[in-house]
């Protein structure tokens, strides 16, 4: 190979590796990045990105360099000479890739090692995944450790001063540790900013380590298919300063220890809101029936609306309203605390009464 055929290759790659390092740097691919541990996933990706804007390059340029000289006139129907092995360019192409696919498996190795490190000063919240809600649950600090495939909110005596919230609340730049677990099928826990995704596995606890470090609200989706409301199985994930977050907890310890607003609160921390329309609550799921219709539903079904209301919580397949099916809502609630289901079945009564055609 002449001098002349050298330059131009390494002019294309030149251009060609220019080309595609702009689109890779000048396009957002990835979206804000919110974590301490999605700085180091980004790392991999770039790291990756590289190693393969450097094959592109060498790969297209011998490809557009071949394509310009080689080419034969439209008439020339003929084959090209047949092509002996070459011992050397052999080694050169098995031995460059192992290498660099070692690498990228090193570095993402040490990435995801270090993203599970948990520090001392971390907190814990509980994770729970339903069709189709997250409840996230935060044990008070002392609390005692949990068994490996157990919550800290399952102990009785735990279970208590655990606070419950259908958003995930997080202070800045604290390592918090979630510990999840799914109560029926396999959901899976991601905020894109955070980059650190992990299933949910019914009987099983799974864990995730999130330092988030930057202020703002973002979106917790399930990333399991895992039935029919999957795609509204989304919750907010409110990261503020220290003092704001302890401002929330106060307000939520407040809420959970008040009688009268009890049942909204309960409403919002066990996610109704995610599947069920009740403008009360400024609630409008729609995978579930309309919660403002109680009182007709509750007349058809021929039931008084307390008892009608009651029932459909804690045996949700006893009456199904028309359009929907069997075995959508979860039947987990029959085991809210009586105080607690009191306070929902009230707050129900007393929020669809003026709505309702009687
Ligand atoms: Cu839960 Cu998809």
């Amino acid at each position: 190979m002449g001098r002349g055929a050298i330059v131009r290759l390494v002019l294309f790659g030149v251009v060609l590796g220019l080309g595609a390092t702009a689109v890779a740097l000048f396009i957002p691919w990835l979206p804000d990045q919110a974590s301490k541990q999605g700085e180091r996933i980004d790392f991999v990706f770039w790291f990756t990105t590289a190693i393969c804007i450097a094959i592109f390059a060498v790969v297209a340029s011998v490809a557009v360099y071949s394509v310009i000289k080689f080419r034969v006139p439209p008439d020339d129907d003929s084959d090209g000479l047949p092509i002996h092995g070459h011992t050397g360019i052999e080694i050169v192409w098995t031995v460059v890739p192992f290498l660099l696919v070692t690498a990228i498996g090193v570095v993402s190795a040490v990435a995801l090692a270090q993203n599970d490190d948990l520090p001392d000063n971390h907190m814990v919240v509980n994770v729970v995944g339903r069709q189709f809600t997250w409840q996230f649950l935060y044990p008070p600090a002392d609390a005692p450790e949990a068994a490996k495939d157990e919550l800290e909110c399952d102990a009785k005596e735990v279970a208590r001063s655990c606070l419950s919230s259908a958003q995930l609340h997080l202070p800045l730049d604290v390592p918090v540790y979630l510990r999840m677990r799914a109560d029926d099928v396999l959901h899976s826990f991601w905020v894109p900013e955070f980059r650190q995704k992990q299933d949910l596995v019914p009987g099983q606890v799974t864990t995730l380590v999130i330092t988030p470090t930057k202020v703002g609200k973002y979106e917790v989706l399930c990333t399991e298919l895992c039935g029919l409301g999957h795609s509204v199985m989304r919750a907010a994930a409110i990261v503020s300063s220290r003092a704001d977050f302890d401002t929330w907890k106060a307000g939520i310890e407040k809420q959970a220890a008040g009688g009268g607003k009890g049942g909204k609160a309960v409403f919002a921390s066990n996610g109704c809101a995610s599947c069920h329309t009740l403008t009360a609550a400024g609630a409008k799921g729609t995978v579930g029936p309309n919660l403002d219709e109680l009182p007709q539903a509750a007349k058809t079904a021929g039931k008084p609306l307390e008892a009608f209301v009651r029932q459909s919580i804690v045996e949700p397949d006893a009456y199904v309203a028309k359009g929907f099916s069997k075995g959508v809502m979860l039947k987990t609630f029959a085991t809210l605390p009586k105080e607690q289901l009191d306070a929902l079945v009230q707050y129900l009564v007393d929020s669809t009464k003026g709505g309702g055609s009687r």
